[in-house]
C-alpha cells in the first residue's frame, strides 16, 4: 500500500519521481482551459473522497480539480457531517470507505487520526496537513522552487516565524532533497526537536538563528508562514503575535537575503502580520505559483499512490 502520509517517509528517489512527474504533466496541460481533462485519463473510473475536518481553499480545490483533470471523479466530505464526528471510530470509518473509493486524503487535526486511517485503510491515504505536518503543500514548494530557480539541492531556505506544521515538513524535505534549512523564531516556538534530528540525519546543513537578519544572509528562499495556525488556540493569539513580530518577512529583511531570493508563503496569508503585503506583492514573490503548483504536485502523488 503505498500511503502518502509524510516526506520523511516516502522514499527520496519517489519523491523525485512525483517532483519531476508533476512538472511534465503541467507542461502537458499547457495553459488549457482549466476544466479540460488531460490527453492522459490515468484515473477514469476511479473514486476519491477528500475528507475535511479543518477549514481549506487551496487543498479542496486543487485536488478536486487534478483528480477531474485526470478523468477520476471525487466527492468533498466534511468531518463534522460524517459518523467520524459523532463517535464513530476512525478504524471503522477507514474499513467502510475502502469499500466505496479508490484513495483517501484527509486534512485533520491529530497525527494519530491520519496514521488510524492508513492503517485500517485498505486504499491509500494522503496526508492533506495535521497539526504536525503538511507535505503536500512542500511537494509543490519544491516544485515552484526548481520551476524558478533550478535545482534546490545545495541550495539556502530560511524559514521566519513559528515551528509549526508547514515548517516540519520543510525540514523532512531539507532532509530528503538535499538543501541547507534555517528556522529563525523565538525558542519557544522551536520546531520539535525530532524534525530538526531527521534533516540532520540525511545530512542537510540545519540551523537556528534567533535574528532574522542574520538568518536570511545568503538564503535563496525565504519563507513565512501564519503566525496562528487552525490548531492553535485563540487565547494564544496575543502571545503568538508579540513573540513573532520580529519575524515579519518585510523588503528591510528581504533586503538581507540574496538579491534574486524567493519569498513563499503556502497561504492564506495574513497581510501585515507575518508578511508586508509589498513582499508579498512584490518581485521575490511566488505565492501564487506554489498555489498552483499544489493542483500539479498532488496529481503526481495521487498517480503514485495508486502507481498509475
Ligand atoms: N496552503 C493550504 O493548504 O491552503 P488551504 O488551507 O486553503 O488548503
Ligand atoms: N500552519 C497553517 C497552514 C495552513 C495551510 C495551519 O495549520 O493553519
Amino acid at each position: 500500500m503505498k500511503h502518502f502520509l509524510d516526506i520523511h517517509k516516502t522514499d527520496a528517489k519517489a519523491l523525485r519521481g512525483m517532483i519531476d512527474a508533476a512538472r511534465a504533466m503541467k507542461e502537458a496541460r499547457n495553459g488549457r482551459p482549466k476544466g479540460m481533462p488531460d490527453d492522459e485519463q490515468p484515473l477514469a473510473g476511479r473514486m476519491v473522497a477528500l475528507i475535511f475536518e479543518k477549514p481549506s481553499t487551496r487543498t479542496r480545490v486543487s485536488f478536486d480539480v487534478g483528480i477531474r483533470q485526470m478523468g477520476g471523479q471525487t466527492m468533498v466530505l466534511s468531518g463534522r457531517e460524517m459518523q467520524l464526528g459523532h463517535g464513530e471510530t476512525i478504524a471503522d470509518t477507514a474499513r467502510v470507505l475502502s469499500r466505496y473509493v479508490d484513495l483517501i486524503m484527509i486534512r485533520t487535526y491529530e497525527e494519530q487520526t491520519l496514521l488510524e486511517m492508513a492503517e485500517y485503510a485498505t486504499v491509500p491515504v494522503i496526508n492533506g496537513l495535521t497539526n504536525r505536518t503538511h507535505p503536500c503543500q512542500i511537494m509543490a514548494d519544491v516544485m515552484t522552487f526548481e520551476e524558478h530557480r533550478g535545482p534546490i539541492q545545495g541550495r539556502k531556505a530560511v524559514w521566519c516565524g513559528d515551528g509549526n506544521n508547514v515548517c516540519a515538513s520543510w525540514l523532512h524535505a531539507a532532509g530528503q532533497f538535499g538543501f541547507d534549512f534555517t528556522f529563525s523564531g523565538p525558542q519557544t516556538l522551536d520546531p520539535e526537536a525530532e524534525f530538526l534530528g531527521f534533516a540532520r540525519k540525511k545530512g542537510a546543513r540545519i540551523a537556528v538563528e534567533r535574528d532574522p537578519a542574520k538568518a536570511v544572509a545568503g538564503a535563496d528562499l525565504v519563507i513565512a508562514d501564519t503566525w496562528v495556525s487552525m490548531h492553535d488556540s485563540e487565547s494564544s493569539k496575543e502571545r503568538r503575535h508579540n513573540q513573532l513580530r520580529p519575524y515579519q518577512v518585510n523588503d528591510e529583511l528581504m533586503a538581507h537575503a540574496k538579491p534574486d531570493a524567493l519569498f513563499m508563503h503556502c497561504l492564506p496569508a495574513h497581510r501585515n502580520d507575518e508578511v508586508t503585503s509589498a513582499v508579498m506583492d512584490g518581485p521575490h514573490s511566488v505565492v501564487f505559483d506554489e498555489a498552483e503548483n499544489r493542483l500539479h504536485a498532488q496529481k503526481a502523488v495521487v498517480r503514485w499512490c495508486l502507481g498509475l
